[in-house]
């Protein structure tokens, strides 16, 4: 009998599922797998901001019983979409809140940045499984979220691919075995490049990962290499392992994902193509294994496999994400909303993007550490460093992004102090 057959079957009744972010990468990743065998699923609840069409569509073909869309002017297109149908709908931050409160079995939360957060705790805090890939909820704030998953038994299963990985190989029941754990990063598309060559850089060609199909905040974010400071935040949280057990390593062909090295000598590693359908096939089908159309590795057509050190001078984004986790408190949370912001501002023009991480040095600069308690102070904190970075970026109203460019390729570099520099025309 063919081995993938046979262990296709995932669940033995349907399974209640909801997806919040249905209409990003993850989300139609997540649809997709499901829509191979939708008699293995009661879709319960989809949420998304603003794209009505898909969101119907979504709907539609899995007969979801409820959605939800942020952006109320896009209400009209989704109520006429779904006219006749009977599936219920609602608009609005509350309605993507309810979408997280429906009953589910199994929560895909993959809504983006920080309006993920709410949502994310709602889905914890009822409990069963929750499948995460919202970066931000670990990042911003992992001790609530963790000791919410705790209180109520949620299982979190991590969908990131590093996360995912470390997940199939570290053996919590041998901790006190493990010396390290070992994230990969591909390099993103500027890996062999000077500072200097990639502060001329667009956001398009950013946002053009060698390996992997994602968002644009992603891929720009791989392209900092600030994506995996954020995982190695959030490795510390799901596995509740220090700082200096996690280790980050350049490995441009993204087939390694993730590796666990313990006290014997023994290193565990998990390979698959850099396809996201893996993790999330993973997470859908968790506990079981199940079936998809991805290839399995052909590691004699990849040859071979090459790791370099990460350059800590050119990608300085992993050592502030370290800084932030030694900060402890909302270190992490204002780093994480200086970087949504400048992001945004190298997106729209207004930066370079050796930029971004220089706007999220001297924001966690600028911000003294505070206590997170609750999604409340999570909000504070995210506001501050949002805050701050933007009056960061205005510091430069009027300075050339190559003028800016000059001053920034110096070590020691500080967004007010160039600001102060050009304007003395020192
Ligand atoms: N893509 C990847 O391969 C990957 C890998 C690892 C981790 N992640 C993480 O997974 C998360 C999702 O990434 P993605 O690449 O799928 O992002 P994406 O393609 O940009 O999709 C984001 C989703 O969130 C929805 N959304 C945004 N703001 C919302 C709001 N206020 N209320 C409700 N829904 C909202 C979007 O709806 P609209 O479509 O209507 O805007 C969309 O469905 C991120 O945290 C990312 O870091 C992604």
């Amino acid at each position: 009998m063919d081995k993938r057959k046979e262990c296709s079957t995932v669940v033995d009744k349907p399974r209640l599922i909801s997806i919040l972010g249905s209409t990003g990468s993850i989300g139609s990743n997540t649809i997709d797998l499901i829509a191979r065998t939708p008699e293995h699923y009661i879709i319960s609840a989809l949420a998304c901001k603003q794209n009505a069409r898909l969101l119907a569509q979504q709907a539609k073909k899995l007969q979801a019983v409820f959605v939800a869309i942020e952006d109320k002017n896009a209400w009209p297109v989704l109520r006429n979409a779904l006219a006749g149908t009977g599936i219920e709908a609602a608009a609005g931050t509350e309605a993507v809140l309810e979408a997280a409160k429906r009953p589910a079995e199994w929560t895909m939360c993959s809504i983006v940045g920080a309006a993920g957060l709410a949502p994310t705790l709602e889905a914890v805090r009822r409990g069963h499984t929750v499948a995460l890939a919202n970066k931000e909820a670990l990042v911003c704030a992992g001790s609530l979220f963790i000791r919410e998953a705790m209180r109520t038994g949620c299982q979190i299963l991590p969908v990131d691919s590093e996360h995912n990985a470390i997940f199939q190989l570290f053996d919590s029941r041998k901790r006190e075995g493990i010396e390290k754990i070992t994230l990969t990063a591909s390099g993103g598309p500027f890996r062999t490049l000077s500072r200097k060559e990639m502060a001329c850089k667009t956001p398009s060609q950013a946002a053009a990962h060698p390996n992997w199909s994602m968002g644009t905040k992603v891929s720009i974010d791989s392209a900092t290499i600030m994506n995996k400071g954020l995982e190695i935040i959030e490795a510390h949280y799901l596995f509740a392992i220090p700082e200096v057990q996690i280790d980050v390593l350049i490995h441009p062909e993204s087939v390694v994902h993730s590796m666990v090295s313990y006290i014997d000598g023994s290193v565990i590693a998990q390979l698959s193509s850099p396809d996201m359908r893996t993790p999330i096939a993973y997470c859908l089908a968790w506990p079981k294994r199940m079936d998809t159309i991805i290839k399995n590795l052909d590691l004699v057509s990849i040859g071979q496999l090459s790791f370099f050190a990460l350059d800590n001078n050119r990608f300085p984004a992993i050592s502030l994400a370290r800084e932030a986790l030694r900060a402890k408190g909302d270190a992490a949370c204002v780093m994480n909303a200086a970087n949504e912001v400048a992001v945004e501002a190298f997106v729209a023009g207004r930066i370079g993007f050796t930029e971004i991480s220089s706007v999220v040095y001297e924001t966690m600069q600028r911000c003294p550490t505070e206590d997170i308690d609750n999604l409340e102070s999570v909000f504070r904190s995210n506001a501050k460093g949002r805050r701050i970075a933007d009056d960061i970026i205005s510091d430069f109203t009027g300075v050339s992004i190559a003028d800016r460019r000059r001053y920034l390729l110096l070590p020691n570099f500080s967004m007010k102090s160039v600001a102060v520099m050009h304007n003395k025309k020192i």
